[in-house]
């Protein structure tokens, strides 16, 4: 495993930070692919403080994928109302019918990549974190974590190929949903856009940005 990789599961152990889709680092319990896929899909659009409330009142009442799926339409809807992006509730219904119809969610990132409405960021997501795979999730955390690792000068979105290799050639064998959502909560508590908390980043050892003073200035962006 890669220095940066151990170094980051380490400050995991410590500093996860507590969500209801969550089960703690090293726990041993398992988490729900049903809860990790709900909740990551709601997270590509709304912040993690917002989605909260919202995915407590869709698992009361849909504890489990099949529920979901013999759902009425305009519930989900009406549940989903005010998270936006509709497109995503109707899809989220597709899966869950296709789930109930295999018989559970498939646990590699090829077979979750065919799923309604699962891309790339979510298939990763799901195998990572619900089934150990070695996935990358590429996120925008992500994308900044990784261009201030290796000082990428390259704009986004250009730069997206390069900042998926480089995490993927970070990701660990053993922990990989935990590296993921290490790597995730550290861009947003510790390597933020604004004022990033340099001075107590379990990385800085290892950050090329760091060493030259760039972190503020990536990842760069493409004029519009
Ligand atoms: N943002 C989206 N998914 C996340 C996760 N699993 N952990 C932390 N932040 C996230």
């Amino acid at each position: 495993m890669h220095g940066e990789a151990a170094t980051l599961l380490a400050w995991y152990d410590v500093n996860a930070r507590t969500m209801p889709w969550r089960s703690p680092p090293r726990s041993g319990i398992r988490p729900d692919p049903y809860r990790i896929w709900l909740s990551e899909v709601m997270l590509q659009q709304t912040t993690v403080a917002a989605v909260r409330a919202y995915f407590t009142r869709f698992t009361a009442r849909w504890p489990t994928v099949s529920d979901l799926a013999a759902a009425q339409d305009a519930d989900v809807m009406a549940e989903w109302a005010g998270l936006g992006y509709y497109a995503r509730a109707r899809n989220l219904l597709k899966c869950a019918r296709a789930v109930r119809a295999r018989g559970g969610f498939p646990t590699d990132y090829a077979t979750l990549l065919t799923l309604p409405g699962i891309g790339p960021y979510t298939a990763a997501a799901v195998a990572s974190i619900a089934f150990d795979q070695p996935a990358t999730v590429v996120d925008g955390n992500v994308e900044r974590v990784m261009s201030r690792l290796f000082n990428v000068q390259t704009p986004l979105p250009q730069a997206k190929p390069e900042l998926t290799t480089l995490a993927a050639s970070l990701t660990p064998q053993t922990r990989p949903g935990d590296y993921a959502q290490a790597v995730m909560d550290l861009g947003a508590t510790i390597c933020t856009p604004r004022n990033p908390a340099c001075g107590i980043c379990p990385l800085r050892q290892f950050c090329a940005a760091w060493d030259v003073g760039t972190q503020t200035t990536l990842p760069r962006k493409s004029p519009k």
